[in-house]
């Protein structure tokens, strides 16, 4: 305790002593009265420019009279002059080859002293080195030219430099402080008057073209001098901003010109967003560097020339971003060649399918018993999303109860009754389709093991005919061949094996005609070659048992006829029959009412017997006679899908078909983009560089992203037309989501969404003028694309999760308000609710926006405008910051993000479409 009452007095005094002298220009502390301090500066404080004279002079070189803490000394030409050979603020750049060595020795140097006794044979003599490449230490002057800064400011400014590279190597006075090796030490200068002083350490140099250089270094660190224009005594008070200089730096210098001038630029943070991306620009700069020519010509062959380094570098998280995209391309190459060769494998595997299956009737029975159905009637009456309500005791429905029948190989079975009875819940439980409700009982299917022992093939044809418009009756039962017979059997045997179908269900007349359907433009066939042909797809691929939901309804009788005719034809191999023979065909009967069996068993005119007996005789004939069940059976091998390589080929091959005859659709969607290119190309015609026109360039570019947002709601509209369709073919195992999804994508996203994108932002882009360099475009370009393809996946994220159609416009019309809300044109980031702040990260078209911006500000824009009669002249990328909150170096952090949405929604989509847009009835 007493110890450290003791040491307080001491610290005290410590720090007065220290306090006691403070050097300016980074001068060093000597002793306690006196400073070292740098070339051109002198005086207790090193507060007093130099008058006049030349480096060497050291500290008997002649100050600035009159300068103090209040009154800055001013060094102007006219005050000042410079003794020949030397030029620039205060006098310290050589410029004549001869001015270095006689200086040094009229100062009293002895130049052979400076070369250390190992290096004897290099030329000793003092030269002056003019170029922006220092040896040793060079010092540098430049004019400050900049419109915003000359707008307050309106007289010459000038910025001098010292660059030390390797002080052991300079003749310059030891009593000079240089600071280490590797430094940069600058002053500004307005009308002659030191302004503010800056340092910076560890630098690096790298020449770039035939003399450039630039230095680049790091703990930059400044000093407003007070009393000094720029720091309180003019109209503006810079003293914040200068003492606020910090971190890296970056003087980078072109090559000399003629006239021995280059430009170069002052590249730091704050500057760089107040002045543009090349910082404050420096013009005319002079360099002078005495150096022994010995140094420069040793120099010269091993200097370290690490080249000019290519422009910034990438960040660790851009680095890693892009190795993910790399790998998620190799993984794709080598899913690609993983199936190619398990396709090859199972092509090599087992031939003659067709050859096998010529005995048919080997066969399979359908055997059920006992089949109950129990819906609970909560959410029985109405299917909405998640809303399974708990079941209480009386609230059941019993649809199905207790039925038990079975029907042969080879045998035609008719269900019939009245709406309501559950004929298709009954089929649909012989189906095996997966019902909402409560199944009990059991369906089998005997077979003769010794013959037969693999599990047995079902068809399902639904009610409705799901059916590819756009294809021709043979391309769609190809179709269905190609994907549902196994990988071995040929293609010839595939395309034979339609041939048969066609001729069996007596379609070969419609063979080349298009489907049609009521979204079509053109009439297709009829509506009983329409069911025929969903049998037929079915029927291509050899089922051992053919269920079909209500075959017959919306048929004309002759129609219908003809439908149940066929297949009795497939059931017994025989010719057709007429009109009234329909009922007749049946051989078995299950007549069902409320739920209930009233009769299994032979039809004909047996049921009417059954029926006679018991007192309520029910007529042959009666015309519930079109619900129908049917079970047929043909051969071969195990349930076998084909591979996603044929899967991909052969829907590729449809949706490319569908493109090419509904070019009307694609050339819509280019046509209307091409307009809409020329409209927004026209509304922002050549913007400017003024305040207004980069409010118009913002504003072409939330143009462009909204129109992306709403335009993409087509592709929602095209997810609700194809799935229904999607569902009967994924039910009947036709092939895997996963490939649906990805031909969708592709032959949705590119020329539908992707093309079209490509088209507007191109003709926007060069109508509109905005940053002219190619690397900016298809940067530009690259961002549209993958907002495209995000906002195409969050509106099939849509259609497949929200089967209501019109809820699912409603749904994606207000995401792309709500992301137009917090894009940040509407609306400051930085001034939303912190409540409400956070949505801005769910909003890709946030990202999309900051990044079109960034990349349009840091191609070097400046607005230039005049307010006030004061010319202004601004960089974009800060005024883009104030305005919108944006930050100029986000660029490739929004492309990774964006990648992210896309990544993200692309896997919502999948597992959505595996798990939810199944068949549930
Ligand atoms: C401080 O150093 C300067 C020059 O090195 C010398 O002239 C002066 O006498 C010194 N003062 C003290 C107090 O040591
Ligand atoms: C510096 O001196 C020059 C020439 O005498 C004069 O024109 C200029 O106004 C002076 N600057 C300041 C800030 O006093
Ligand atoms: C040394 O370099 C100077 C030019 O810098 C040149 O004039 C002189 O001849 C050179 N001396 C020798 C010995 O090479
Ligand atoms: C220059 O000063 C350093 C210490 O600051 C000293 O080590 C070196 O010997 C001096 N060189 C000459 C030539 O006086
Ligand atoms: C200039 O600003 C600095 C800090 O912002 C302040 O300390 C100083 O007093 C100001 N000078 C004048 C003359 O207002
Ligand atoms: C030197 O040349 C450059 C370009 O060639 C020019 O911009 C600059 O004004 C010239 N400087 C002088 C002092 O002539
Ligand atoms: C240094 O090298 C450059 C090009 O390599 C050459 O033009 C220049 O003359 C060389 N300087 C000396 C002093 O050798």
């Amino acid at each position: 305790m007493t110890g450290n009452l003791w040491t307080i007095p001491w610290l005290l005094l410590a720090a007065s002593a220290r306090a006691q002298i403070a050097c300016e220009n980074y001068g060093v502390t000597v002793n306690s009265s006196a400073c070292a301090c740098p070339p051109g500066f002198g005086g207790a404080t090193c507060s007093a420019p130099a008058c006049g004279g030349d480096i060497f002079q050291s500290t008997q070189r002649s100050l600035v009279s009159g300068a103090s803490a209040t009154s800055l000394g001013n060094v102007s030409s006219s005050t000042c002059p410079c003794p020949a050979g030397w030029t620039g603020t205060g006098c310290n750049v050589c410029q004549a080859p001869t001015v270095c060595q006689t200086s040094f020795t009229s100062a009293g140097g002895n130049a052979s002293s400076l070369i250390n006794s190992d290096q004897t044979g290099l030329n000793d003599t003092l030269t002056c080195n003019t170029a922006p490449k220092v040896w040793a230490a060079g010092e540098m002057s430049c004019d400050v030219i900049n419109p915003t800064l000359q707008g307050v400011f309106p007289l010459s400014s000038t910025l001098t430099i010292l660059r030390t590279l390797n002080t052991s190597l300079t003749p310059q006075p030891n009593s000079t402080s240089f600071g280490p090796s590797g430094s940069v030490y600058a002053q500004l200068w307005y009308d002659g008057v030191e302004q503010f002083y800056c340092a910076a350490s560890g630098c690096t140099q790298s020449v770039s073209g035939a003399s450039g250089a630039t230095w680049s270094c790091s703990g930059l660190q400044c000093t407003c001098r007070p009393g000094a224009a720029f720091c309180g005594r003019g109209n503006l008070n810079l003293t914040a901003v200068i003492n606020g200089l910090d971190g890296d730096l970056t003087i980078a210098c072109d090559s000399l010109a003629a006239n021995g001038t280059a430009s170069c630029s002052f590249q730091q943070s704050v500057l760089q967003g107040i002045f543009g991306s090349s910082g404050l620009s420096l013009s005319g700069c002079t360099f002078g560097e005495c150096v022994l020519q010995g140094v420069i010509d040793t120099g010269n062959g091993t200097s370290n020339n690490s080249n000019s380094g290519g422009g910034n570098s990438l960040s660790g998280g851009v680095i890693a971003g892009l190795a993910v995209v790399g790998g998620l391309v190799v993984l794709a190459l080598l899913g690609f060649f993983i199936g190619w060769w398990s396709r090859r494998k199972q092509r090599l595997r087992g031939a003659g399918f067709l050859g096998e299956g010529k005995g048919r009737h080997g066969g399979f029975a359908v055997e059920w018993s006992d089949v109950s159905y129990v819906v609970p009637q909560s959410y029985g009456s109405k299917a909405w999303i998640g809303s399974r309500g708990s079941r209480g005791p009386g609230d059941d429905k019993t649809i199905l109860d207790g039925i038990s029948g079975r029907v042969e190989p080879g045998q035609l079975l008719g269900v019939l009754g009245p709406s309501g009875a559950g004929k298709t819940t009954l089929i649909e439980i012989l189906a095996n389709k997966s019902k909402s409700g409560y199944t009990s009982g059991s369906v089998r299917f005997p077979g003769d093991p010794s013959r037969d022992p693999r599990t047995p093939r079902i068809g399902f044809v639904p009610q409705q005919d799901f059916l590819p418009v756009m294809l021709t009756v043979y391309e769609a039962l190809l179709f269905a061949a190609r994907l549902r017979l196994p990988e071995y059997v040929t293609d010839a045997e595939k395309r034979q094996r339609v041939e048969d179908v066609l001729e069996q269900l007596g379609l070969t007349h419609v063979r080349d005609a298009r489907i049609g359907g009521q979204s079509s433009h053109s009439r297709g066939i009829s509506g009983g070659e329409m069911r025929r042909v969903s049998i037929g797809v079915e029927l291509v691929a050899s089922p051992d048992v053919l269920i079909l939901d209500e075959p017959t309804s919306g048929l004309d009788s002759v129609s219908a006829a003809k439908v149940t005719a066929v297949l009795h034809a497939v059931a017994h191999d025989t010719e057709t029959l007429r009109p009234s023979q329909i009922y007749r065909i049946f051989d078995r009967i299950v007549l069902l009412a409320g739920g209930r069996a009233l009769y299994e068993g032979p039809g004909g005119f047996a049921p009417a017997d059954h029926f006679a007996a018991q007192g309520s005789p029910c007529a042959p004939g009666y015309n519930v006679a079109d619900h129908l069940l049917d079970l047929a059976h043909a051969p071969p091998a195990q349930r076998e899908r084909s591979c996603v390589l044929t899967q991909l080929e052969v829907l590729a091959g449809r949706e490319w078909k569908v493109l090419r005859r509904d070019k009307t659709f694609f050339l819509a969607h280019i046509i209307i983009s091409a307009l809409l290119g020329v409209f927004c190309g026209g509304l922002y015609w050549q913007t400017g560089d003024s305040i207004a026109g980069f409010q118009s360039r913002v504003g072409c570019l939330f143009f462009l992203g909204s129109l992306i947002a709403f335009s993409s709601l087509s592709a929602l509209y095209n997810v609700l037309e194809t799935r229904a369709l999607f569902v009967r073919e994924r039910s009947n195992s036709y092939y895997s989501p996963i490939a649906w999804l990805l031909v969708r994508f592709v032959f949705d996203v590119v020329p539908l969404r992707i093309i079209p994108t490509i088209v507007i932002s191109t003709i926007t882009y060069w109508m509109t003028g905005l940053a002219p360099h190619p690397a900016n475009f298809f940067k530009f370009l690259l961002i549209l694309v993958l907002y495209t393809m995000c906002m195409t996946l969050f509106n099939f994220l849509l259609g497949t999760t929200i089967p209501d159609g019109g809820l699912a416009l409603l749904l994606s019309a207000l995401s792309a308000l709500y992301q137009m809300t917090f894009a940040g044109f509407f609306v400051h980031l930085n001034s939303i609710p912190q409540v409400l702040r956070w949505l801005q990260w769910l909003c890709p078209l946030k990202y999309t926006l900051e990044a079109l911006s960034v990349n349009e500000v840091n191609a070097g824009l400046q607005i230039r405008d005049t307010l006030q009669g004061v010319p202004v002249s601004v960089s974009a990328s800060l005024i883009m910051h104030l305005l919108f909150g944006f930050d100029s170096n986000n660029y490739y952090r929004d492309v990774l993000v964006l990648f992210a949405f896309n990544a993200g929604l692309g896997a919502s989509v999948v597992m959505v479409v595996w798990i939810w847009v199944r068949e549930t009835r």
